[in-house]
Order: C-alpha cells, then sequence, then structure tokens
C-alpha cells in the first residue's frame, strides 16, 4: 500500500512546494512510482515541475467536480512521476465546496483507487487552514511541517496542530504527524539557531536531522521549470534534499518492501558480482552516508549506508518496479 504525506504550514513561503516537487523527483529517480498533487490554486507545484498553468485544459478542479476521469487530468512527467495539476480555477470551487456534502473527503475518495497504483503520494498544501488544506489531511496517511526561519514557528504550529487534533479525531483517525522540516537555514543567522533550537525543544523526536539551506539555485530550479537534481546536482539543494529523502525514507513502509526485495535479489547474486558490488558501493558512498560515518566510526552505520549503497546500484542494474511488478505476475 502506498503512502499519502502531505507538506503543510499555514504560513506562505517557507518551501512547501520546493520540498514537495524535490521529494517527489527524487523519490520517482529511486524508482518509486510517486503522484505528486498540487492542492495550491497558485499552481507553484504544477508550474516547478514546467507546466503553463493557465493553459491546461483540465486539472484537479475537474476531479473535485467529477467532470473528467483521472486519466484525462492527470500529467505524465515521467513512468514513475505523475502530476494532478492545479490552477487558478480552484478558487471559485472553494466557495461551492463550504457547500457540498462530505466536503472534506472529496480528495480521498478521489485518490483511493490510486493508493495502490503509487508508492508515494504527496500532496503540497496551499498556505492556509481551508477547505483544501483539509481535505489534503483527511486524504493522507501522515503530514510533514515544513518551517523556515522566517517566522516565530510555535505561533503557526499552535493552529495548525489544533487542526490535526480535530481531523485526527473526526474526520481521519489514523493521521500521523509525521515530522517536521526546516528549510532556508542560513546558521550564520542567530535566527536560524534560535528557531532550530525552539523546534528541537518542541519536537525532540519528530524534527528531521536535516535540514535545507539557504540555496540560489533551489529558486532558480523552481523558475526553470526543473528540480534541483535536473537543474543543479551538484548544489547544496540538491545534496540537502538528497539527505532529506533519505532520512524520510528510512521507516517508510515502501522502502521497507524494496529492501527486502534487494536483500532477496543480492543473496541469489554469485559471489564475485556480490563481491564488486560491494567494492562499488563502497567507493560511491553518498554525501549523507559519508557525512554519518564522519561523524561516528560507527560499524551499524557503515552496514547501513553500504546496503543503501548497494540498493541504488541495484536499482540501476535490476529496475524495482519491473522486477517487482513482474514478480507479482507470475
Ligand atoms: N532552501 C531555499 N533556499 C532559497 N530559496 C528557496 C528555498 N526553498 C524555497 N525557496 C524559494 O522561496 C520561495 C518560496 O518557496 P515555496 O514556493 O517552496 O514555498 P511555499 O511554502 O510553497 O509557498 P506558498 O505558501 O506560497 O505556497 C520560492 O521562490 C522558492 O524558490
Ligand atoms: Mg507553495
Amino acid at each position: 500500500m502506498g503512502q499519502t504525506v502531505s507538506f503543510i504550514i499555514q504560513k506562505g513561503g517557507c518551501g512547501k512546494t520546493t520540498t514537495t516537487v524535490n521529494t517527489a523527483s527524487y523519490l520517482a529517480e529511486q524508482g518509486y512510482k510517486v503522484l505528486a498533487v498540487d492542492m495550491d490554486p497558485q499552481g507553484n507545484l504544477s508550474q516547478h515541475f514546467g507546466y503553463d498553468t493557465d493553459s491546461l485544459e483540465y486539472t484537479l478542479l475537474h476531479l473535485f467536480l467529477k467532470k473528467k476521469e483521472f486519466d484525462e487530468v492527470v500529467l505524465k512527467r515521467s513512468d514513475n512521476l505523475h502530476i494532478l495539476p492545479n490552477n487558478i480555477e480552484m478558487v471559485s470551487a472553494e466557495f461551492t465546496l463550504y457547500k457540498s456534502f462530505s466536503r472534506e473527503y472529496i480528495l480521498r475518495d478521489l485518490l483511493a483507487p490510486y493508493n495502490n497504483v503509487y508508492d508515494f503520494i504527496l500532496i503540497d498544501c496551499p498556505p492556509n487552514l481551508g477547505i483544501l488544506s483539509l481535505n489534503a489531511l483527511v486524504a493522507s496517511k501522515e503530514f510533514i511541517l515544513v518551517v523556515s526561519p522566517e517566522f516565530f514557528p510555535m505561533r503557526a504550529i499552535k493552529p495548525l496542530y489544533e487542526t490535526y487534533l480535530m481531523v485526527k479525531a473526526k474526520l481521519n483517525r489514523t493521521l500521523k504527524f509525521k515530522g517536521v522540516v526546516m528549510t532556508m537555514c542560513d546558521f550564520r543567522t542567530k535566527h536560524s539557531q534560535e528557531v532550530r533550537k525552539i523546534l528541537k525543544r518542541n519536537f525532540p523526536h519528530k524534527l528531521y536531522q536535516t535540514y535545507i539551506r539557504n540555496s540560489v539555485s533551489l529558486k532558480e530550479a523552481s523558475s526553470h521549470g526543473k528540480s534541483i537534481f535536473e537543474y543543479h546536482p551538484s548544489s547544496n539543494g540538491s545534496f540537502d534534499y538528497q539527505n532529506f529523502v533519505e532520512e524520510f525514507l528510512r521507516d517508510h513502509e515502501p522502502a521497507q518492501k524494496k529492501k527486502a526485495f534487494y536483500e532477496e535479489h543480492f543473496q541469489q547474486l554469485p559471489v564475485d558480482e556480490k563481491t564488486e558490488i560491494l567494492d562499488f558501493a563502497k567507493q560511491n558512498l553518498s554525501n549523507y552516508n559519508r557525512s554519518r560515518l564522519d561523524e561516528e566510526e560507527d560499524e551499524p552505520i557503515l552496514r547501513e549506508a553500504l546496503i543503501l549503497e548497494r540498493n541504488k546500484l541495484l536499482e540501476k542494474l535490476f529496475p524495482y518496479r519491473e522486477h517487482s511488478m513482474s514478480a507479482k505476475g507470475k
């Protein structure tokens, strides 16, 4: 079963869209099948993926109004990365939605048939806690707060947390508050340091160790309609989002399944091939894993890091989706 995750904070300009786009892109590159849902009528996610939102024939609005089918609306940016786009026309629908029956369940119901089609469904929320954000939370298994140091975070988080408790009590019992990711960090400034401290104090087990630094490339990538991995793969932005996704993946079911699949596959290979693959993995440890190893010369971490790199290589040799699909078909 796929995972549906909302990236949310009602404050504008914190990096929700940038985080959703780059997380979706990296997951898709790693062989997961991903649907990115643009819940914001500003259409920033769709634009960031390179689509001209003014000229889109059909959008999420048509799905909400049941005027079009999923397949007529979804944009296939690559085999693994699909997008449900949005644009300003959705604003008019928000008023209609407030009057409609089961108005909080529309997104959940329209995504339900696709939960098994995609490994991950990532939702980019608008900067408010209106009906569209509620729809996102009701459709999600979990949500991640995206916080930039530009404001006093706890003030914005409080109403969001209350909304979460209400949704969990009344609309979606299984919703989980998964984590907090900090973006646009510049730890040369006191303010960034201060905000990180506050977040650590309030969310000791939820704050992602990885933070996203301030990076001009991330801004440029969005205006070029590209992910950071397409636009500038060796930039800080690319490094940080890769680290974030690796951390995000560690306890996710699709990642566990993929890991088990490669473990089995690896064990069946001849010994010399195994050795060759492990040597290659050692030489190609990702920056993230290298930095963790620099911090702690620790055997279990090394083993875990090697498995991760080994699996990335196996992914290239035996694409997970093709193989797991053909195994299912047998
Ligand atoms: N780490 C970063 N460093 C520098 N610029 C960034 C970074 N992350 C995002 N930006 C830029 O900051 C602006 C706001 O980011 P983004 O659109 O992702 O925020 P948002 O939370 O989705 O905003 P909104 O609430 O309006 O939807 C964009 O121009 C984006 O390119
Ligand atoms: Mg946005």
